[in-house]
């Protein structure tokens, strides 16, 4: 039997490190989205993900944000990201394009639409993050006062990825003939009307997109509390996870893998690759040097803005910042990210200053600072101890640390046989390993005989 391999995601993201020597607009300049995708499609990656929020980020807007927050922040811009897919598209040929779009400010039959045009248009490489929106200030955005409560978000997050499944299924694979004998264009018999009522949506169909290339456009999903776990167990080819230590990445691994049987699910039908916020260097002290001038960059007022997201109701500021993480309510947000910067200030003691400093360059996730072995060394360790499938690489900005990890890290992985030398596939889903998504008539068709 071949080795099994990782799988690689370059996760993207408005660059926070934008003073670095080198760094590139990603956000606003579409040459360097580019050429960023380029270098990760010659490190053979599975997949480029564009993270996405409706809303500048909330932190302008607490009390006593402001102008000299707004100055300091590099996160507020960013391009549409399925627009950007689509454009994306025709300048690669084998990476796969994922975007994430919420489904708690939109509506399935545009959703659907868009990601079975984009996977044409890419000839079978596109994906669906699916969030619930950790940005609270989307709401106003959309004619709301409130963010909608969390449990109602996910509720509304399975009916709506039915509907979408539901309308990809509109037409079978087939069903478009354009038959020049006959002058017929489609069959009839392979057209299905949705009709869905439920809770939330009244959706007729049928789409007017035929159906995806790869059946569904790879589903992905990167909320981690029990109704996220619950939803990737259920409806998700991919997750995006945070996870900080080996024991919780094993736990969490196991955790959602165990709940995907009552689905009707092999456990082998998902890639679990959770984030890893990498600083390279040639040398350990020349990675530490680097990371150091990271941090050093924002002020606390900034810092403690990506902490106060996660607090609830509580002001942050009011409490002495030399002194530890006081008891906070429950937050709206991001419930698994909330509990993850709890569960760091306590297990390491930490005050708010160093939680702030420490919480804002990680964005929550695992921090790795060193060479390109050592992180190869890393990387072999959750894989080959069942923690996960691969790996979601987070560049604190563009393009000189993915560039890096190219051409250092992924020819270290290869000698090891832990990563790919070619594309094995030409749809997103075949590189994952995973398999067509069929058609759900016709599937049962095919097993019960006419
Ligand atoms: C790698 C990663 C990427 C994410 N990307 C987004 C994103 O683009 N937009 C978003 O609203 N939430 C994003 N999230 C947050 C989750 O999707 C989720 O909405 C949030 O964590 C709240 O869900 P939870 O309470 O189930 O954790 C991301 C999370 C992870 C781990």
């Amino acid at each position: 039997m071949p080795k099994r391999q990782m799988k690689l995601t370059a996760f993207c993201h408005p660059p926070g490190h934008w003073l670095m020597p080198g760094a590139k607009p990603t956000d606003m300049d579409f040459e360097e989205c580019v050429h960023m995708a380029r270098v990760a499609e010659r490190g053979l990656f599975d997949m480029l993900f564009f993270q996405d929020s409706a809303a500048v980020a909330p932190a302008f807007y607490l009390p006593g944000g402001g102008a000299e927050a707004l100055a300091e922040a590099a996160r507020c811009v960013r391009l549409e990201p399925l627009t950007l897919l689509a454009a994306l598209a025709p300048m690669t040929k084998h990476i796969g394009l994922i975007a994430t779009v919420t489904t708690t400010y939109n509506d399935p039959f545009n959703v659907a639409r868009k990601f079975a045009t984009i996977d044409h248009i890419s000839k079978g490489r596109a994906g669906w993050n699916l969030v619930t929106s950790q940005n609270v200030d989307e709401a106003q955005n959309f004619s709301q006062n409130e963010h909608m409560a969390h449990d109602l978000r996910y509720e509304r997050a399975q009916e709506f990825y039915d509907v979408v499944t539901g309308l990809w299924d509109s037409w079978e694979d087939d069903a478009i003939i354009r038959d020049h004998d006959t002058g017929k264009y489609i069959d009839p018999k392979k057209v299905h009307v949705l009709n869905h009522e439920g809770k939330h949506f009244k959706v007729r169909g049928p789409l007017n997109v035929a159906r995806p290339i790869q059946g569904n456009p790879i589903i992905a999903q990167a909320g981690s509390s029990e109704p996220g776990r619950e939803l990737a167990a259920r409806t998700a080819d991919v997750v995006f996870t945070a996870q900080v230590s080996l024991e919780e990445a094993q736990a969490f691994y196991s955790d959602v893998r165990g709940r995907m049987p009552k689905y009707g699910r092999s456990p082998d039908d998902i890639r679990i690759m959770p984030g890893i916020r990498y600083v390279l260097g040639h040398t350990e002290s020349e990675a530490k040097e680097r990371y150091d001038m990271m941090l050093g960059e924002a002020s606390i007022e900034g810092m403690l803005k990506s902490v106060q997201r996660l607090c609830g109701d509580l002001d942050i500021r009011k409490y002495d910042i030399d002194g530890p993480l006081p008891d906070l309510p429950p937050s709206n947000a991001a419930k698994a990210r909330q509990k993850m910067m709890i569960d760091l200030a306590r297990r390491e003691n930490l005050s708010i200053r160093e939680l702030a400093r420490r919480f804002t360059f990680s964005l929550g996730h695992m921090v790795f600072v060193g060479t390109p072995k050592r992180l190869a060394d890393f990387m072999e360790d959750w894989f080959t101890r069942d923690a996960c499938d691969g790996f979601t690489m987070l560049s604190p900005y563009f393009p000189e640390p993915l560039e890096m990890f190219v051409e250092n890290v992924v020819p270290e992985l290869q000698r090891r046989g832990l990563f790919r030398t070619a594309y094995e596939g030409r749809t997103l889903r075949e590189n994952l390993g995973l398999k067509f998504k069929p058609h759900r008539v016709a599937a049962q068709r095919e097993t019960v005989p006419a």
